[in-house]
Parts: structure tokens; sequence; C-alpha cells
């Protein structure tokens, strides 16, 4: 019996290409959540046990790793996702109030989307770029040595361009 799908053909073939380019299928799954969370926006449970069909590997090692990284979303997520990281060297130097800075700016709090579905702001543990602290990320974009100004300056034009 054929299981349902919650994916297009091209998302399912791209999966299986994905799967084709590594010796084990556990390798493509990584790349295969980032192509589902860039098609669908972010990741379902029917999604991930599409994935697990598809590379055919346990449901729950697609779980374990689609629910250990910030990277990926499992619920409905504003155009921009705003990452503010609070490890230690980025509160340190500012994170934390960097990010009551955007949850006053933006109205919402940690993990919440604005009304108007521009941004996503997210708190996480270390982005890797400790020597460039404070680090915020939004979408794929790092941004170093951030201050509150420089932030501003950003949304500002984040903003903008979602009008054009
Ligand atoms: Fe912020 Fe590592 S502690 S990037």
């Amino acid at each position: 019996m054929k299981s349902k799908t919650v994916f297009s053909e091209k998302l399912r073939a791209d999966i299986l290409q994905l799967k084709a380019m590594y010796p084990i299928a556990q390798s493509a799954l990584i790349p295969a959540l980032h192509r589902v969370q860039e098609e669908k926006g972010h990741l379902e449970p029917n999604s991930m046990l599409e994935v697990a069909q598809l590379l055919g590997i346990p449901p729950i090692e697609v779980m374990k790793t689609g629910t250990f990284y910030t990277m990926f979303h499992h619920k409905p997520v504003g155009k921009y996702r705003v990452q503010v990281c609070v490890n230690l060297t980025c509160s340190m130097l500012g994170g934390r109030h960097l990010l009551s800075h955007l949850e006053e700016k933006l109205g919402i709090k940690d993990g919440e989307t604005t009304s108007d579905g521009l941004f996503t702001l997210i708190g996480v543990q270390c982005l890797g770029a400790c020597h460039e602290a404070p680090v915020v990320q939004i979408n794929n974009d790092y941004h170093s040595l951030v201050s509150e100004k420089k932030l501003d300056t950003l949304l500002s034009s984040l903003r903008s361009g979602a009008k054009r």
C-alpha cells in the first residue's frame, strides 16, 4: 500500500536526490529537513515522517534531529527569523539586552511572531561566532558586533524592503 504523501513531487524528488548524494542515507537528513522547511515554512510531524520514509531511516532519528536544532521550526514563523545569541560570551557583551530591546521594539516575547507575520524572535544558544559577539542571525545572514542602534537600522531596512 502506498503511504499518503504531504510533499509535492518536486520535494520528494529533491529529497531522493539528496539521499543519492551520500553513501549513508542519514547524512542527507539535515539537508533534507532544510529543503522541507524551505518549501513548507516549518517542520510538522507528518513532514518528518515522510522524510524518514524517503530516506529509509527510523522516524525517531528524524524527530530527534528535527527537534534538536533551533534552525528548524515546528510552527509557522515570520518572514524574518531573528535569532539572538544569549549564550555566555554574547550575554557578557549585551546579547540579553539586545533580546530585551527587540522584545520591546517588536512588542513580542522570545519565541513569538509579530502580528504582521514579519518577525519571529528567538533567543538561541551560541551561533558559533563568539569572537564577534554579540551575534544576531536573521534568516541565513549573520550580524556581528551588534548594537541596539545597528539592530534598529536592520529592522527598519527589513521593514521597508518588505513593503516594496
Ligand atoms: Fe554567542 Fe557563541 S556565545 S556566538
